[in-house]
Formats: structure tokens, C-alpha cells, sequence
């Protein structure tokens, strides 16, 4: 990173719940910029299980968890373009994080169109690390709603909501 420049990144998502991954990345993306912008994507083509406020929350009490945060982070949601919100909050640093092969194709995709969109902003990619490759809120919401464990790849608190939602007695 160049010295001197103060870097904003974005984390953009849709955490539907916020995974043990996500957490990983924003760890390490957080020792890499100095403020970290955690962006929940609230108009996102998926139907999400968990309401924008419920989203925001679990990434709050979960990142107020965080002890070796390495800068700031705030966490906020968007409605528009990616690219658009990240003009408004004066960043060009966009993060993602990349896990198995299949993630590929559209990530390269959605960066080349954020690219098109604003060729000022640009996209780091993180590899997920060895332990949380596997891990997609899809499959962690998969799991709770066919009644099994998901205390592996989701904090506590994520892990009631999710049996919450689902109606499972603990
Ligand atoms: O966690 P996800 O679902 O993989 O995150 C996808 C997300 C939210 C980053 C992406 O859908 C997005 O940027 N949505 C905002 C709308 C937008 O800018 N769309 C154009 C992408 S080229």
C-alpha cells in the first residue's frame, strides 16, 4: 500500500448469517487498510432468511467480539451499486474474499463489471484460508434448517439465531 495515504476497503456482502469465514477475512482485510467498511448488501438478487437489521447485528455483536481488530471497522448497509457507495463513502478499495474455484467465475465477472462501471475503484482478493474454504452462509443455513451443527462455522449468538429461525429448542 502506498505510504502516507490514508485507504479506506469496503467488504461488501450478504452476510445472511455472518460465518466464522467472513469473520477470518475481516480480521486479516482490517490489517490492510486503515478503516474497514463492512457494506450489507440489502438489495441483493438472493432472498435473504435474515432481515437487514438482524444482518447488521450479528456482524456488530460480532465485531464488537473481535479482539485483534488491526483498524477501524463500521459496518453499514447499501441499496444501490456497489461501486456508488463506495464513491460516497471516498473509497476505491473494494475486498472480497475467494474460496474454492467455483467463486471464480463470478467474482471475475462482478469485478470486471465494478470495473467498467468505475475503472478508479478496485477489487483485492483474499484467499480464504484452509479451514473456512468450504464454509458459505448457504450451506451453514442448509444445515441449521435440516437440524444439524452449525457451531463450527458460526458464532454462539449466530448459531441461536439460526435455531431461532428454524424453531429448534436448544
Ligand atoms: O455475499 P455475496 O452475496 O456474494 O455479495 C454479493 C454483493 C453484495 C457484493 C453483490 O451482489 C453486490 O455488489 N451487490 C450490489 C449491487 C451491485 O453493485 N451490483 C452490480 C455488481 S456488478
Amino acid at each position: 500500500m502506498p505510504q502516507g495515504k490514508f485507504i479506506t476497503g469496503i467488504y461488501p456482502g450478504s452476510f445472511d448469517p455472518v460465518t466464522k469465514g467472513h469473520l477470518h477475512l475481516i480480521r486479516r482485510a482490517s490489517r490492510m487498510v486503515d478503516k474497514l467498511i463492512i457494506a450489507i448488501a440489502t438489495n441483493s438478487r438472493k432472498t435473504p432468511l435474515f432481515t437487514d437489521y438482524e444482518r447488521l447485528e450479528m456482524l456488530r455483536i460480532d465485531i464488537d467480539n473481535m479482539l485483534d481488530k488491526g483498524c477501524d471497522i463500521e459496518i453499514c448497509s447499501f441499496d444501490g451499486l456497489l461501486v456508488e457507495f463506495a464513491r460516497e463513502v471516498n473509497s476505491s478499495c473494494i475486498i472480497r474474499g475467494l474460496r474454492a474455484v467455483s467463486d471464480f467465475e463470478y467474482e471475475f465477472q462482478m469485478t470486471g463489471m465494478n470495473a467498467k462501471l468505475d475503472p478508479d475503484i478496485e477489487t483485492l482478493f483474499l484467499m480464504a484460508a484452509d479451514k473456512w474454504q468450504f464454509v458459505s452462509s448457504s450451506f451453514v443455513k442448509e444445515i441449521s434448517s435440516l437440524g444439524g451443527e452449525v457451531d463450527e462455522f458460526v458464532t454462539p449468538q449466530v448459531a441461536n439465531k439460526l435455531n431461532k429461525k428454524f424453531k429448534k429448542c436448544n
